[in-house]
């Protein structure tokens, strides 16, 4: 079932929880592909009721980003859904969701300013608010989201947390292609030469894992190793390579404990980011 209607949703929704059943949700911009359905079966898999929103969010692209051309295909995104046992779709209608301008924003500070924050300065504001509303539309729920998007997940998790919402937030492994290649709706801009250079992303974010296994604790060693990495690649530009405390996502000297590695990159008209994340081995005692 597709619905377009919030009032809809809501009240679907509200007869599934009425009648005792849980309700699994996965927020997605449509275009969906292997690594949105992990997310859907992990949903199915765990709740009663599963629910995906399609909504290509205006408020969290800037100007001059991708949103025009942002790929869309209704039709094949309610076949995947179905294929992964989706039970309802929300994909509201601009107008629907914005049907005026926004006088209230979410803004995370701390976790959303560095690294894509600092790259793409509204992007967050952005996801915080449309998340916001979806999670107000949604209900108590578990809602699922990709840690191909870890800085999303940890904004998102902070959010929720902050303004007591009745969301659990459920962080999910990143899927990728054979060659390492993390899924994306963003893939397909990529021309067959920069495809082939794409898998540099997980390289480089593997040698710097490398190091740290090796004991090296200096981020700006760490980051130069994955800044090497990335220029391997002769069509990779370089946003920006970071180590950083996986909670945080900034580092406050020597990496310790849970720490993060990202990687951002431009490929002509594709900006493509990756990230894993490693435990630094602990002093023998
Ligand atoms: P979108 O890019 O469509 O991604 C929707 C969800 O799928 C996010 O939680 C993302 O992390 C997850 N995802 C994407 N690629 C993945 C992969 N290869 N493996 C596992 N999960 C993956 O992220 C957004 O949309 C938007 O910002 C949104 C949260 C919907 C707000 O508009």
């Amino acid at each position: 079932m597709v619905l377009g209607s919030i009032a809809e949703v809501r009240r679907v929704l509200d007869a599934h929880r009425s009648a005792g059943r849980s309700i699994g949700f996965v927020p997605t911009m449509g275009y969906l592909h292997a690594g949105h359905q992990s997310l859907m079966r992990a949903s199915v898999a765990a709740n009663d009721i599963t629910v995906v929103s399609i909504f290509v969010n205006p408020l969290q692209f800037s100007a001059g980003e991708d949103l025009g051309s942002y790929p869309r295909d209704l039709a094949r995104d309610t076949d995947c859904c179905a294929d992964a046992g989706v039970d309802l779709i929300f994909a509201p209608s601009v107008e629907q969701m914005y049907p005026g301008s926004m006088a209230t924003v979410v803004d995370v500070a701390s976790v959303a300013a560095p690294l894509e924050g600092a790259s793409r300065p509204e992007h967050f504001v952005g996801v915080a608010t449309v998340v916001a509303k979806l999670f107000s539309i949604v209900g108590e729920c578990r809602a699922y989201f990709g840690e191909k998007d870890w800085q999303q997940v940890v904004v998102i998790a902070r959010m929720a947390a902050d303004l007591s919402m009745p969301v659990e937030v459920v962080p999910c492994p990143t899927m990728r292609e054979p060659d390492g290649l993390a899924m994306s709706s963003r893939n397909v801009y990529l021309t067959p030469d920069e495809r082939a250079e794409a898998p540099v992303l997980r390289r480089a974010v593997d040698a710097g894992l490398a190091v740290i296994a090796e004991g090296e604790t200096d981020p700006a060693v760490v980051e130069a190793v994955m800044a090497d990495t990335v220029t391997t690649a002769s069509l990779a530009a370089l946003d920006y390579v970071a180590a950083v405390q996986a909670g945080t996502l900034v580092a406050d000297g020597p990496l310790h404990g849970e720490v993060r590695l990202l990687v951002a990159v431009r490929f002509g008209k594709a900006r493509l980011i990756d990230n894993a994340g490693g435990m630094v081995p602990g002093k023998p005692a």
